[in-house]
């Protein structure tokens, strides 16, 4: 949590950046449409580029010969009318010239199988020749354009994912492993469990990476492995940077995070808390299906709201959307264009969450290959007369009046923990129910509670400092060490309180259980020791009465071994009906709370809400509304700023208790106002 309300300048603009990827490489025998570019872009209200992302092949057509002529250019003429640049290193594609002479840079799958060339994303971050090559390229970047006026900031390589399998990285694999273990292969062992079906190691050279044609049941190299993996990346990303910091070390870094599209998620392959030390500045590339047929627009909203709490919280400043779509995405199962007025809608959430900037992919449309449908501020008819082009220069006009939001954050008494290790080994656990485990899901149920009653949250990981929240829940943290453990247990001591659920605290961080129950702390700060689950089928029913109201269980339900902590709700059925599903205690200064069913959303509702009448955790600014209305609050030190968003198809009544300004019209309001569907209102309000 942030103590005080400075601004912090994360991009080193004062101003919100509009724009997005543009790849004018695709258009050097159109000069006509690059200067027509120019234009749309003053007439977009845009001011920010991403440049030579995937422009590899353009810059250097074949080995060591280099073509910068045409990048200075656009860089000059963008600069020219006033717009800046965010300079993206080109690993993410390579020129086919280069897989043909260094084939050992293709990526080889878990099945062993090499890769051909083609596609991107897809470089084995171990290989020599490759962090060679990209450093080189990313060396000729910075000493050209790293005084340039225009540049703004580094957008390293496109969406690190993926994971190689060649022997480089075995190789690498078995040297990481030797160091995590000290050289010491009994550990080793004896982490992973080695006897179970036979599998202790004599030597370091039989280890081998998980396979689908191999070993997958390991669970301890599992995890291992995408920790390596997560490392590895970061090792590459690193060697990237390496001539940027020396070259230009005032200008802030970046890599694109994801989302994974399935429920909005947080991007699973990577371990982001790890990565998110390396950067100066987050940024990420939301692409919610809005108006989708399997959620309201209102749920939907929620999720977003949860991971840019999550993305921002990584390091508690102000983040960049890197990309979004101003109209519809290519890659969804169905991708619907979006309605009228949603653009402005879910980029003002985006702002009211922590973004200082609302970036497209992509500024103009390419004319083939695999993306020439997906949305884009300029499309095929090269006008800024469609209804898209509209909406995004209203976005822009938007946002040139938010300066004075640049910079400000959002401090949060309540923290969520999301835990990227955790997630990892509750997934490959086998146990409990196998399409059920759903962890990133549940977090977004408990975060739903605070998100309706506009009480700011951060999404945190389990190194950041919990002294700061007066609430920590902590859902489904399966996999919790030793350490981990005291710091809630001190948390508790200091005056916190906790919330867990079940599923929680079973393994540590080799995803070997605890033995002797559970784990002693736990079972004395909670009074009480989760001693079997259940898991229910989907035809299954089961209740717990809390507060004399029955809640629908689903899917999990664990008995409870109570010793000191009070009972607040029981299971109705079963064979442990009548016996404790919700318990209470007090342990030093703070308390804890133990949910141990999968419990449906209104009890959190109830539950959450007796929690904040509790621990009298506020609103920012109290403005009425019903549902499916969110207000998100900014702070700085003389004001806060309110993003009050109708995520519903009708209009919604929303009452001011005091007078704010309207940031847009400079109008004085107060009382009710009626937004209409899709509308946002953000306004100022002095302290
Ligand atoms: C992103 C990617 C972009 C573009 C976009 C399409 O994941 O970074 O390059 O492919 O998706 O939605």
């Amino acid at each position: 949590m942030m103590s005080n309300l400075e601004k912090t300048y994360t991009t080193q603009a004062n101003f919100m950046l509009h724009g997005g990827d543009y790849n004018p490489d695709q258009w050097l025998d159109r000069p006509d449409i690059l200067s027509n570019d120019l234009e749309l872009m003053k007439l977009s209200h845009s001011n920010t580029f991403s440049l030579s992302i995937f422009a590899w092949s353009t810059l250097e057509p074949e080995e060591g010969i280099y073509r910068f002529e045409w990048l200075d250019e656009i860089i000059d003429n963008i600069f020219r009318i006033g717009g800046r640049i965010i300079l993206a290193t080109p690993s993410g594609a390579r020129p086919a010239w280069m897989s043909q002479k260094y084939p050992e840079v293709l990526r080889t799958n878990a099945a062993r199988v090499k890769q051909l060339h083609g596609g991107r994303h897809n470089h084995c971050f171990t290989s020599g020749v490759y962090r060679e090559k990209t450093q080189k390229i990313n060396r000729l970047l910075a000493e050209r354009y790293g005084n340039h006026p225009a540049l703004l900031m580094w957008h390293i390589s496109n969406e690190y994912g993926g994971e190689c399998h060649c022997e480089q990285c075995q190789h690498a694999f078995r040297g990481w492993l030797k160091q995590k273990y000290n050289h010491d292969l009994k550990s080793l062992n004896d982490a992973w469990w080695g006897p179970f079906w036979s599998h202790t190691f004599n030597d370091w050279s039989q280890i081998e990476s998980p396979s689908p044609n191999g070993e997958s049941m390991v669970h301890g190299l599992n995890l291992d492995w995408k920790r390596f993996v997560t490392e590895q990346t970061i090792s590459f990303y690193e060697n990237e940077i390496v001539p940027l910091r020396e070259l230009t070390p005032t200008i802030p870094i970046t890599t694109n995070f994801m989302a994974d599209t399935n429920d909005l998620i947080p991007f699973q392959a990577l371990d982001y808390s790890k990565f998110a030390k390396h950067l100066d500045v987050i940024s990420w590339d939301a692409y919610p299906a809005w108006h989708n047929d399997w959620e309201s627009t209102a749920d939907l909203a929620m999720k977003v709201g949860f991971i840019n709490d999550l993305y921002r919280s990584l390091k508690q400043q102000p983040f960049i959307l890197m990309e979004s779509t101003p109209s519809s995405v290519n890659w969804h199962q169905v991708n619907k264009a979006k309605r009228p007025g949603m653009h402005l809608l879910s980029s003002m959430q985006m702002v009211s969450h922590g973004s200082d900037s609302v970036m497209y992919f992509q500024w103009r449309k390419s004319r083939g290959s695999s993306e020439k449908f997906h949305g884009a501020v300029v499309d095929h008819d090269n006008s800024s007369e469609n209804r898209v082009f509209k909406e995004v220069a209203r976005v822009g006009k938007t946002l040139e009046k938010l300066v004075d939001i640049v910079g400000t954050n959002r401090p949060a008494d309540v923290a969520i923990l999301y835990d990227w290790e955790s997630n990892w080994a509750i997934n490959d656990a086998q146990g409990f129910g196998m399409e059920t485990k759903r962890y990133p899901q549940t977090l977004q149920q408990h975060y739903r509670s605070f998100w309706e009653h506009d009480i700011p949250v951060d999404v945190i990981t389990k190194d950041q400092d919990f002294s700061a929240y007066k609430l920590l829940i902590v859902p489904m943290l399966y996999l919790v060490s030793e350490e981990t453990i005291a710091r809630l247990k001190q948390f508790v001591a200091d005056g916190g309180t906790l919330v867990m659920t079940y599923i929680s605290g079973l393994v540590n961080e080799h995803d070997l259980t605890y033995l002797g129950g559970w784990h002693k702390d736990l079972q004395e700060i909670f009074g009480m020791k989760p001693i079997e689950t259940d898991t229910l089928y989907s035809s299954d029913k089961n209740y717990v009465k809390y507060r004399n109201q029955s809640y629908e269980l689903r899917d999990y339900a664990t008995v409870i071994d109570l010793n000191t902590a009070s009972t607040e709700g029981i299971y109705e059925d079963d064979f442990y009906a009548n016996t404790a599903a919700v318990t209470n205690h007090k342990y030093e200064k703070g308390q804890t709370y133990y949910i141990g069913g999968r419990m449906e959303d209104s009890f959190h509702r109830d539950f959450y809400a007796e929690i904040i009448k509790e621990l009298t955790l506020k609103t920012i600014v109290s403005v009425g509304h019903g549902k499916g209305v969110s207000v998100q609050v900014r702070q700085a030190p003389e004001y806060d700023y309110i993003f009050v968003m109708n995520f519903t198809e009708e209009k919604q009544p929303v009452s001011f208790k005091s007078s704010v300004k309207d940031m847009f019209t400079s109008k004085e309001i107060i009382g009710e106002v009626i937004l209409e569907k899709y509308e946002v209102l953000i306004v100022e309000k002095a302290k």
